[in-house]
């Protein structure tokens, strides 16, 4: 390897950095004579290990040391700005602190500290960098729950997800949906959804088109970390812009409110329920409808920080609101995998099969490609 001149000094900075550590860390724990090692062991605080081991390039404020200082390019992160640190969940961060940057491809010139670094170390240390931030109304990525293919998560995100269903029975139908989540201050979120579908008409041809083009607003009502709970309220109003004729739209105006809810469940698993109802505006011979969700998981890690599987399985269900109307029940087991190794960008792909009125009803394979934008480009990270 070839090194320039600072590359050398910053490599030498961080060697420094852990070694500097580990002289602390062992002083404090170095027993003096006469005392029993327990009693004599006190533990460095969050901030006094912060101090010693990362302050010289975060800076003893959180933001960053310049330049000059640290004597390389690479911008380092503002810990004080809540929308850059509270997304970020504790297991990306731990992860990058055990194993250094380029465990989630990011700079090595963040070094490894699990060797220097007791797990409780960590932990302290994290607790302090989490204060930087001053606002405590940000929602915590760790509440950021995997996405199910239909079910809508609480978390509010910054997301780009491009979904695809190819029904398996009846007339052939592919439909293309592209879903765009932005946030908006600490707690809300827009999307819009715009579907390209293609439908086979009656006589065996095709048409394909813009779909019903939908917008929507999200925002987290109550979010709590230590009960790993997070409750949003949304609306969303969809547009009757696809051509109802060739089957491409519904033909009508509809106002959806909704209410999500996401839990963490012990030993790594989570929950999602989400129900909501759909009113036609302008009635076109459509009726009101009410649906609800939920969606139970568990994430997998190699080697606890490694790709992350989430297997989920769907419950979907969906009952027009008038006397009369049987409750169409659905169930999508499913795999979400992360494909980057910054875990930005993942894949899902399950089956949706109908529970009852299998004869009228077929099952459909769904597939989504999902870009966390705010954690890098598209080619970054991987
Ligand atoms: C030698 C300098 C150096 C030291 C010492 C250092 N870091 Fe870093 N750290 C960096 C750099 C540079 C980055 C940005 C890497 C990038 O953006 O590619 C970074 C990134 C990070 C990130 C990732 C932020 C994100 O973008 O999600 C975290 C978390 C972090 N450091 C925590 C720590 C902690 C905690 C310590 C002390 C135990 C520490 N760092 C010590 C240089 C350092």
């Amino acid at each position: 390897m070839n090194f320039t001149h600072n590359q050398f000094i910053s490599l030498s900075l961080s060697a420094l950095a852990v070694a500097h550590l580990a002289v602390v860390v062992t002083a404090a724990q170095a027993p003096t004579p006469g005392t029993a090692p327990a009693q004599a062991a006190r533990e460095r605080t969050g901030e006094e290990l912060y101090r010693a081991a990362c302050a010289t390039c975060h800076g003893p404020d959180g933001k960053g040391s310049p330049k000059s200082v640290v004597g390389f390019d690479i911008e380092l992160p503002d810990f004080t700005d809540c929308s850059f640190a509270t997304p970020e969940a504790d297991l990306d961060w731990m992860a990058i602190i055990h194993q250094g940057g380029p465990t989630r491809a990011f700079d090595r010139m963040m070094p490894a500290f699990g060797d220097a670094l007791t797990e409780a170390e960590i932990d302290r240390i994290l607790g302090y960098v989490r204060g930087f931030c001053p606002e405590a109304n940000w929602p915590r990525g760790d509440l950021n729950l995997p996405r199910p293919l239909v079910t809508e998560k609480a978390s509010p995100e910054n997301e780009a997800v491009l979904t695809t269903s190819v029904r398996s029975t009846g007339t052939g139908s592919v439909g293309n949906q592209f879903l765009y989540e932005h946030r908006i201050g600490p707690r809300g979120q827009y999307e819009v959804v715009v579907p390209f579908n293609l439908q086979e008409g009656a006589a065996g041809t095709w048409s394909r088109g813009l779909g019903d083009i939908a917008l929507a607003y999200k925002h987290a009502l109550f979010d709590s970390l230590s009960r790993g709970s997070i409750l949003s309220a949304g609306s969303e109003l969809k547009f009757p812009t696809g051509k109802e004729r060739s089957g491409l739209g519904g033909g009508a105006t509809i106002f959806e409110p909704f209410l999500t809810l996401g839990q963490i469940l012990p030993r790594d698993g989570f929950l999602h329920a989400h129900a909501g109802l759909e009113f036609p505006l302008a009635t076109s011979g459509a009726s009101n409808e009410a649906f609800w969700r939920l969606a139970i998981g568990k994430t997998y890690a190699r080697n606890r920080f490694g790709r992350a599987w989430s297997p989920m399985v769907e419950l979907l269900a969906a009952r027009e609101i008038a006397s009369g109307e049987t409750t169409a029940w659905a169930l999508l087991p499913e795999m979400q995998v992360s494909l980057s190794t910054r875990q930005h960008i993942l894949i899902n792909a399950g089956v949706r099969f109908p529970v009852n009125e299998r004869d009228t009803r077929g099952k459909t394979f769904l597939v989504y490609l999902l870009w966390d934008w705010f954690d890098g480009a598209l080619f970054d990270g991987w």
